[in-house]
């Protein structure tokens, strides 16, 4: 399975988005990660899909964008037409889950489902059982803010996955997002993750720094 780092947008100047998205394009990254958030599911609002779709003429970039919202089942389509590759909904609101991941899939994109810190493994089973998602996105926050501290307890969440995986024969990519470090990606590594979102460690590292934590994560240069 490939591994990247994806630098969390939330991170850069929102002033000047597209900023953020030159770092990470000129560092040769693969992945940016857009944080969408409604100031109802998390405590903090974000952006929405018109600055999707503007950040989408100026990249080539995978998009992997991760819906915190109450309703994300409301405003698939409209993250799909701005140009998403990837559309990521969390477990806990209570919405059709299914039906919306069957409605990305049917939209040509990639799926991913997320679980807050609080939420087990199990709470996502049943899901797995039904519909195959190419991302399982394990937080390692309570979402809403960039800069807090990695909750390392979620690893054990994200070891019980990689066997899953590997005994359902599943091939969903796990990734970790909020308060990832350099430091954490071993530990990481160890129990399956595939996907590294980071925002603040990413941009506050110069280019050097960058570099090497995305090689750390496994990602080819
Ligand atoms: C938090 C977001 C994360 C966050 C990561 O709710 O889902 O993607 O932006 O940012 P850092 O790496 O700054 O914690
Ligand atoms: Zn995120």
């Amino acid at each position: 399975m490939k591994n990247f780092l994806a630098p969390s947008i939330l991170a850069g100047n929102h002033a000047n988005l597209s900023d953020a998205l030159n770092i990470a394009e000129s560092d040769g990254r693969k992945w940016i990660h857009l944080d969408i958030m409604d100031g109802h599911f998390v405590p903090n609002l974000s952006f929405g899909p018109q600055t999707v779709s503007d950040l989408r003429k100026k990249s080539e970039l995978f998009f992997d964008v991760h819906l915190m919202l109450d309703n994300p089942d409301l405003y698939i389509d409209a993250f799909a037409e701005a140009g998403s590759d990837l559309i990521t909904i969390h477990i806990e609101p209570n919405y059709n889950h299914i039906e919306t991941v069957q409605r990305i899939q049917s939209l040509g994109k990639k799926v991913g489902i997320a679980i807050n810190p609080s939420t087990p493994v199990s709470g996502i089973i049943e899901l797995l059982e039904q519909v195959d998602v190419d991302l399982v996105l394990c937080m390692t926050v309570n979402p809403g803010f960039g800069g807090q501290s990695f909750i390392g307890d979620v690893l054990q969440k994200a070891n019980q996955l990689k066997q899953l995986r590997e005994t359902s024969n599943k091939k969903f990519l796990i990734e970790v997002d909020g308060g990832v470090c350099p430091e954490h990606v071993k530990p990481c590594l160890d129990v399956g993750v595939n996907i590294f979102v980071a925002g603040t460690a990413y941009f506050r590292e110069s280019s050097a720094g960058r570099s090497v934590f995305a090689r750390s994560t496994g990602e080819e240069i």
